[in-house]
């Protein structure tokens, strides 16, 4: 039959990642070239069907920038899911990535579904992340990948529904 599900959802990165761009575009369809940057963190909710499975995301929207670090853990204790961003652009932001992960796999929930998503891809030729290189340290470390673009709206859904397949029925 029919299921109702609500599931915490995080997501973490460096300022300029383009966190708020991903959840502004999911839950409300719209881009901004100006955001603003984020202070403290911002509460969003968006439904999303799953086969007969209706997925509630309460989604977290952090603050990138280094003085707001020690609030991160009040939003992803007791998250089901993250979204881990970084601008493919921007090398710096896929460092800073890595260690949310690790952050995550030493204090988060350990059945936490966990995403990396490289946004800005419509940003190629400013590039400086392959998707090779992304994709490996997803491997490894047991998180899917995608390349996003707020601005377009490529595999924005997309990230939100995999995570939701991926979520535990209870
Ligand atoms: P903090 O709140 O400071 O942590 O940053 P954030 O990760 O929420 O980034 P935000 O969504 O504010 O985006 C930063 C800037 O990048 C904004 O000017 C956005 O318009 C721009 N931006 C976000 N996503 C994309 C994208 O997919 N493509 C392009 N071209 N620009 C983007
Ligand atoms: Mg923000």
């Amino acid at each position: 039959g029919n299921k109702n599900i609500n599931a915490k959802l995080v997501l973490l990165g460096d300022v300029g990642a383009g966190k708020s761009s991903l959840v502004l575009r999911f839950v409300k369809g719209q881009f901004v070239e100006f955001q603003e940057s984020t202070i403290g963190a911002a509460f969003f909710s968006q439904t999303l069907a799953v086969n007969d499975t209706t997925v509630k995301f309460e989604i977290w929207d952090t603050a990138g920038q280094e003085r707001y670090h020690s609030l991160a853990p009040m939003y992803y204790r007791g998250a089901a899911a993250a979204i881990i961003v970084y601008d493919i652009t921007n090398q710096a932001s896929f460092e800073r990535a890595k260690k949310w992960v690790q952050e995550l796999q030493a204090q988060g929930n350990p059945n936490m579904v966990m995403a990396l998503a490289g946004n800005k891809s419509d940003l190629l030729d400013a590039r400086k992340v392959t998707p090779e290189e992304a994709q490996a340290y997803a491997q490894e470390n047991g998180l899917f990948f995608l390349e996003t673009s707020a601005k377009t709206a490529s595999n924005v859904n997309d990230i939100f529904y995999e995570i939701a397949k991926r979520l535990p029925r209870v």
